[in-house]
């Protein structure tokens, strides 16, 4: 069985206290034995402050970037994956559509980021999702499965998918309020396990496909009773901590 996973991905929001006060609030209202998995997800500059406040309990820490140059080096105004895992983050998102489409991140550069994350041991969360013109026009599964395929193709990048998550998150649903129905997320995640499925059944049987996009409390449960569903990458709604702990609770 594959435990979900609900992650915050709090973008560009907060303040050093805010984000303090934030996980106090998540980890006083998650409790012990929560189901789901938890993560989330500080900008860089919060990451000493919410990895104490995290206090080593059961909510993770991520990132929500990483360069793609392993190690160190003369990359000015980077973070690489061994700076993350040296403040204890489990995760890392890699090709979030913001950074695509503000930031120029092509596949090529999102695959260098998936494996230098692998490299740092840091597990990342591999973000896929089609535009709007793209679903209009009847394209979203060569979306996907080219967006997949550019990690796929690598040397180590079927291994790394191991120890990987992959997040659906439509362009479309993000930060605009309209989320992608249960069905319509159901059938690009099914497309995507049966994607990695053809080159290794079973690491796609136990591969965690998070749907993002417009997650909010009164359409969680919904998407994550979806059979391919197994948890949420959460924007806005992770910001405060009553609606994401609603989420959690959603996941199991
Ligand atoms: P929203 O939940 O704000 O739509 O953002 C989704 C997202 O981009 C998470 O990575």
């Amino acid at each position: 069985m594959r435990r979900p996973l609900v992650a915050g991905n709090w973008k560009m929001h907060g303040s050093r206290e805010g984000s303090r006060a934030l996980v106090g609030a998540i980890l006083e209202g998650l409790g012990p034995g929560a189901g789901a998995e938890v993560a989330v997800c500080p900008p860089f500059v919060y990451l000493a402050d919410v990895q104490e406040a995290l206090g080593g309990g059961p909510v993770a820490l991520g990132a929500q970037d990483l360069c793609p140059v392993p190690g160190e080096g003369a990359h000015t105004g980077e973070v690489s994956g061994r700076m993350l895992a040296e403040f204890g983050c489990r995760y890392v998102i890699v090709g979030h559509s913001e950074r695509r489409s503000l930031y120029g991140e092509d596949d090529a550069t999102v695959a260098r980021k998936f494996l230098a994350a692998r490299e740092a041991g840091l597990r990342p969360i591999l973000c896929v999702g089609e535009r709007l013109e793209e679903r209009e026009a009847g394209v979203t599964e060569q979306v996907v499965a080219r967006q997949l395929d550019a990690v796929l193709q690598c040397e180590d990048g079927l291994e790394g998918l191991r120890e990987a998550v992959i997040a659906y998150e439509p362009v479309w649903a993000i930060g605009t309020g309209r989320t992608a129905t249960p069905g319509q997320a159901q059938e690009v995640h099914a497309f995507i396990r049966a994607r990695v499925g053809e080159r290794d059944p079973g690491l796609a049987e136990g591969l965690r496909i998070l749907y993002g996009g417009s997650v909010k409390p009164e359409n969680a449960a919904e998407l994550f009773a979806q059979p391919d569903v197994d948890g949420g990458l959460i924007g806005g709604a992770s910001l405060r901590a009553d609606s994401f702990l609603a989420i959690c609770r959603a996941a199991g």
